[in-house]
């Protein structure tokens, strides 16, 4: 294919679009009976268990996705992101997270230079800041030690570091790292979230980490400028030095904004924001709270998969064999969204980080060239752990839409539970409901299994489950911070596989660009209106009217 033409010109798509036919006459019901078929739809490495072999798939459906991959240039375009070639092409960047997380003596080069010396220099600079820290030898502006963090940031700087920590939480070897300390997250504009945020804290004891990669978003650029005056209010401006340190791109702002250049943490252009958790982003915040010995452990299994994407057959390769098969389910099934259920309560924040991982980087409209898509790339990302997921949106998945489903187990629980007098383990019982779901969705219920139980008729057509429902399993031998670094990059590069099977650029996010652009408007507006009683001026009929009801309630 050559570089310029898209994806679906090509002739496996053209052979894939004519598969489907076919597919759609098959039922999971028979699919599984296929052992042969089955076995091969097992992928296992480090640890880990991939079973796909609940997607409406069958090995010539794989073999016609491969041809599909080589169509896409997928393994170049892999070998180009691991280069540090500008594939990030509308803003000339390479795409290196997968530095981020390698070891001391690898080599990854952008514009010609190795960037790992830098890499482990801000690593290092975390271990020793945040090792002073927790034990007390760097300390606030009364003496006392900093035992709180408030991250402050949104977005890329937000999701990514909540979602480990959350999965942290819970991990003993973390949770005992932590005692004593709290971390905090403050991301959304709305002072409900400031004022949730230092509820309970005290200015004396907390150290506020602002991370920015532009150090220019709105949203937290205010949040720091709220918090910078809670701490000087209290501890006077000098405090500010003691009290807040910073995560950026733009070390020139950090030190406008009044925060220490010695206490900035850098990281690079070549780090996109949704893709920053393994920098300074989620590791300083994250070590404070861990420490750094617990958090390199988090970065050593990202860096596993990230060897393993680069270097496995793609027959074998997890984060491959998983963009490829959502290309299927999307581009060719027609099923646009994906739901994320894990089943452990400590990923509660798994399904929101890879909604932006994955709707930002592809929820795309043109080709990585400019070339209007003439199909829908994407996908609608969301979900929520098992089993609360199931006593909420899983009567639609069972008995409405079709929505591909990621069944994520753990084989051995964070916090084993073993109850006197019950038959299973607590975790047993959530993991009876992991294995399952998904054969609930392949197999379905027939109106004659119904009719042999008796069913009433009345109820036949409402007690029926059609099935052929497609999800996959993952299996993680733990979650320790290993694997959750492992499941991490496994969602990260499956992203970037589907972006460049579909030919964009999944590093840009233009479209967040037009809603920012019309609050500053608004802004403006609303400054003028309030300090010199304009009126709404310059806005369509509905938001001039909105904007002036919003003014006469004087609520700002
Ligand atoms: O939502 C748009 C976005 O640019 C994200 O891509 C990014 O993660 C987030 O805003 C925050 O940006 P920054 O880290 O520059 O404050």
């Amino acid at each position: 294919m050559a570089s310029s033409a898209l994806i679906c010109d090509t002739e496996p798509w053209k052979d894939l679009k004519s598969h489907v036919e076919s597919i759609k006459k098959t039922h999971l019901r028979d699919l599984m009976k296929d052992v042969e078929r089955c076995k091969s739809m097992i992928v296992e490495s480090d640890g880990l268990l991939l079973d796909f072999s609940r997607q409406c798939a069958t090995q010539g459906t794989m073999e016609k996705l491969f041809k599909l991959a080589e169509a896409a240039h997928l393994r170049e375009k892999i070998d180009k992101m691991y280069k540090g070639e500008h594939i990030n092409s509308t803003e000339d960047r390479s795409v290196l997270h997968v530095a981020l997380r390698a070891a001391r003596d690898a080599t990854f080069y952008s514009d010609g230079k190795n960037v790992m010396p830098e890499v482990w220099n801000v690593l290092d600079k975390i271990k020793a800041f945040s090792e002073k820290v927790r034990s007390g030898s760097w300390v606030g502006e009364t003496g006392k030690a900093l035992k709180d963090v408030v991250a402050v940031g949104i977005g890329g700087s937000f999701l990514g570091p909540l979602f480990v920590h959350t999965a942290l939480q819970t991990e003993p070897e973390a949770a005992k790292c932590a005692e004593g300390r709290q971390l905090r997250f403050l991301a959304n504009v709305d002072p409900i979230d400031v004022a949730r945020n230092i509820t309970g804290l005290s200015p004396e004891t907390t150290l506020v980490v602002v991370v920015s990669k532009t150090f220019t978003t709105a949203e937290t650029m205010l949040n720091a400028r709220t918090l910078r005056e809670w701490i000087s209010a209290s501890l006077g401006p000098q405090a500010i030095a003691k009290h807040m340190v910073a995560v950026s791109t733009n070390l020139t702002l950090v030190e406008k904004f009044g925060i220490d250049p010695a206490n900035a943490f850098a990281f690079w252009d070549w780090v996109g924001g949704r893709y920053s958790v393994c920098s300074a982003v989620g590791v300083l915040p994250l070590s404070l709270q861990y420490g750094f010995s617990v958090i390199e452990k988090f970065l050593s299994g990202a860096s596993s998969i990230d060897k393993h994407f680069h270097s496995t057959p793609f027959e074998k390769n997890i984060p491959v064999l998983l963009g490829l098969l959502s290309v299927w389910n999307v581009s060719f099934l027609g099923y646009p969204a994906r739901a994320i259920l894990p089943y452990s309560q400590a990923l509660e924040k798994f399904a929101p980080h890879i909604q932006q991982v994955s709707m930002e980087s592809n929820g795309k409209g043109v080709s990585i060239d400019g070339l209007p898509l003439p199909f829908e790339a994407g996908e609608i990302d969301f979900g929520e752990p098992g089993t609360n997921g199931q006593h909420s949106f899983y009567q639609l998945i069972h008995q409405g839409r079709v929505i591909p489903c990621d069944f994520i187990g753990i084989m051995k629980s964070q916090q084993p539970v073993y109850l006197k007098g019950e038959t299973v383990s607590n975790h047993d019982e959530l993991m009876s409901n992991f294995f399952a779901q998904p054969d609930a969705l392949a197999y379905g219920k027939t109106p004659e299994q119904l009719l042999g139980e008796k069913v009433p008729n009345h109820l036949i057509a409402h007690k029926t489950f059609s099935g052929n429902r497609p999800s996959l399993s993952l299996l993680l031998p733990s979650l320790n911070a290993y694997n959750i670094g492992q499941l991490l990059a496994i969602y990260e590069h499956r992203v970037a596989v589907e972006g460049f099977v579909w030919g964009i650029n999944s590093f840009d996010q233009w479209g967040v660009e037009l809603g920012k652009s019309l609050a500053s408007q608004v802004r403006k507006q609303l400054n003028l209106s309030r300090t010199k009683g304009e009126p709404v001026e310059g806005f369509n009929f509905s938001t001039t009217n909105l904007l002036t009801r919003y003014l006469e309630a004087e609520s700002g």
